[in-house]
């Protein structure tokens, strides 16, 4: 049922218990229990907890108003018509900050099944506050891509961001970048060195776009396989008559990622401009990126946390039921990974929750220049935060989450600690297993350009270009 409540504000009640399917504006869903939600109260004290941020931890009280972090220390009084959190025993975090999702995203003809809408929902449900999602250039236009993906997020209800793929290359292109910049605040391109025959660009265009990046202060991301050698490997295993889903590993073995991942390290050297290689997924590109960090280069890999959340459901995954190149790429986790890392990372001892915050939602705000906005808890910042529980568990399966896809890829997995509470935009959207989100309710958050990783990168410059000065003195030899 849809409620429209005095505010004009649609809210979508949705108790775990009572459905398996997401439920949206279009969807049956569950009743609205009457009256106002508290989660319209725009005056919120959490008390007692232990507040954690990547820097430090304490406990206090955290005071929110009208979806901004007023005050952060202990023993906060309160007047009667504000909304009282008891998080006594529990900790209290940034929400998560996702910097790698793919909603209502066109591949191979279909669109994966999570929009904007459930995504975030699904998002909100694991403590995830915001997500930065790639926009699709339309025929290589930036902003025609631009338009489309504004359009796709209209129904937001959590704040979220953009990173731009580039395509093709071209001066239109050249110039759309520098608007997205200066005007549309989007900080980072995505180049493809995978995708042969559709996203996959060249060293050439790679180095084009790498020299744009720096000029602009935004950072270069690259998909690091290489495109050519993947459709070499595909062609070899569907000869040798593995059609299955086995084959999309087989056909693009570690060394194929180790070679783009060391090749785009090296060009990014090259012209002296930081690097952040999205979904590092074998050893091979780790290796060539700490070992670049060792060296010194502003290089960053992605692979603790980023989702690449792009879910299908079985029927658009049965596509390739004769062939793995038809089977859409992508699986969820957007609503499972603060509670995977927390499980495997912190429950089982090897990080601490300061760390935890660090890699789930600081180092991202930092990297995406948007922090203390985002990321902290500290008086000033968005009110995006989480009520976690360590002593409770939490239990995966595609009958309770909240994607719209019918699988999990995590289905049965169980684990220690539990987002209890989310607090999205100063609003209660997660509380007692139940989804309050409100849709149009997130904004679009503009990230400027240099990043902390341009810091002293024209120093490195001009050292590099004074030592390149030939020392040998030539002259014509005169007759
Ligand atoms: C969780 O367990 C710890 C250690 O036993 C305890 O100090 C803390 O108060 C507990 N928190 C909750 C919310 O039960
Ligand atoms: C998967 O999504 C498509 C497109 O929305 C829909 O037609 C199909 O019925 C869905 N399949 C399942 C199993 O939910
Ligand atoms: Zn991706």
């Amino acid at each position: 049922m849809i409620h429209f409540l005095p505010l004009l504000l649609l809210i979508i009640s949705c108790p775990l218990s009572q459905s398996n399917q997401f439920c949206d504006s279009g969807y049956g869903c569950g009743a609205y229990e009457g009256g106002l939600s508290r989660s319209s109260s725009s005056k919120i004290l959490i008390k007692g907890g232990t507040v954690v941020n990547a820097h430090h931890q304490e406990v206090a009280d955290v005071y929110v108003e009208d979806g901004i972090i007023v005050a952060v220390k202990p023993n906060i009084k309160v007047s009667d018509d504000v909304t009282v959190l008891d998080a006594t025993g529990k900790l209290v975090m940034p929400g998560g900050i996702d910097p790698h999702t793919h909603f209502a995203m066109e591949c191979l003809g279909i669109e994966s099944i999570d929009d904007f809408y459930s995504g975030q929902a699904a998002a909100l449900a694991g403590g995830t506050t915001m997500h930065i999602d790639f926009v699709i250039p339309v025929d290589g236009s930036l902003s025609a891509g631009l338009e489309a993906y504004v359009e796709k997020a209209k129904n937001s209800c959590m704040d979220y961001g953009f990173h731009m793929v580039i395509t093709k290359w071209d001066d239109v292109v050249e110039r759309e970048m520098e608007i997205m910049v200066k005007e549309k605040g989007i900080n980072s391109f995505k180049f493809f060195l995978a995708y042969k025959g559709a996203l996959m660009i060249n060293d050439e265009l790679l180095l084009e776009g790498l020299k744009k990046c720096k000029s602009l202060g935004a950072m270069a991301m690259v998909h690091a396989e290489n495109g050519d050698a993947v459709f070499e490997g595909q062609k070899k295993i569907i000869e040798l008559g593995i059609t299955g889903p086995e084959g999309h590993a087989l056909s693009r073995p570690p060394l194929l990622e180790g070679e783009a991942t060391a090749r785009a390290i090296r060009l990014a050297g090259f012209v002296n401009t930081p690097l952040y290689v999205v979904h590092v997924m074998s050893i091979d590109a780790m290796d060539e990126i700490a070992r670049a960090q060792t060296s010194g280069q502003r290089v960053v890999g992605e692979p603790l946390v980023g989702t690449d959340h792009c879910s299908f459901n079985s029927t658009q995954k049965a596509l390739g039921i004769d062939d793995f190149r038809k089977i859409p790429n992508g699986v969820n986790g957007i609503e499972e990974r603060m509670h995977l890392v927390w499980d495997t990372m912190v429950e089982s001892g090897q990080i601490s929750a300061i760390d935890y915050v660090r890699v789930t939602s600081t180092e991202c705000a930092k990297l995406f220049n948007i922090y203390p906005r985002k990321g902290a808890i500290l008086a000033g910042s968005d009110a995006d935060i989480i009520i976690f529980n360590p002593n409770s568990s939490f239990e995966i399966s595609a009958s309770s989450h909240h994607s719209r896809s019918d699988t999990n890829v995590y289905e049965g997995i169980r684990g220690k600690g539990k987002v209890e509470v989310t607090i999205s935009g100063g609003r209660v959207v997660w509380e007692n297993d139940d989804l309050k989100v409100v849709p149009g309710s997130g904004k679009y958050v503009e990230m400027p350009p240099y990043n902390y990783l341009f810091d002293g990168i024209d120093k490195a410059e001009t050292t590099y270009l004074s030592s390149l000065r030939a020392p040998v003195k030539r002259s014509r030899a005169t007759s």
